[in-house]
């Protein structure tokens, strides 16, 4: 009894530094899923996303790569990627990402997505944006 207590007072100051420290995001366990749930079905083969700006988003390099416009993600700052500007609602109502509102090109179809969700790609992005 005793023994356990004292294993469980010293696994607490490391249970306490995991659960804080931001961790890092990883591409293939949580953006992927992302985009893969939210983003795919327009931007990839003759999506409209991918149509309309030419972004495909079907693996790492086609998402770092961009729009005919030019790149979308600057690795090291969300504010200065339209990536992240486009989901967390920094930008004119239109190309806000997915499509979710009236005076979007694809009308309604879109679900933003949650705070926490836009908060990781935000993450991914100001961490340098890595293909791990
Ligand atoms: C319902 C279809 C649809 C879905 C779903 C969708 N997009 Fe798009 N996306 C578009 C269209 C259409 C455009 C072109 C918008 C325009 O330029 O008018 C676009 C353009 C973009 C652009 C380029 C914006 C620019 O700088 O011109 C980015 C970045 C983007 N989408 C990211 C995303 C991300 C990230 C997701 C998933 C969270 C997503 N999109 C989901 C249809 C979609």
């Amino acid at each position: 009894m005793k023994a356990t207590l004292q294993k469980l007072l010293l696994l607490a100051p490391l249970l306490f530094l995991y659960g804080c420290g931001q961790g890092e995001v990883s591409f293939a366990d949580d953006i992927q899923p992302i985009v893969e749930n939210s983003c795919i079905s327009c931007h990839s083969g003759k999506g409209e996303g991918a149509m309309a700006s030419d972004y495909l988003m079907t693996d790492y390099n086609s998402i770092m790569k961009g729009t005919v416009h030019g790149t979308v993600v600057v690795p090291g700052s969300r504010m200065s990627s339209s990536l992240y500007l486009v989901v967390a609602g920094k930008t004119a109502p239109e190309i806000r990402m997915p499509p979710h509102n009236d005076e979007s090109f694809a009308q309604g179809r879109g679900v933003m997505l949650s705070a926490e969700t836009i908060e990781l790609i935000g993450l991914w992005i100001d961490q340098g944006a890595k293909n791990n």
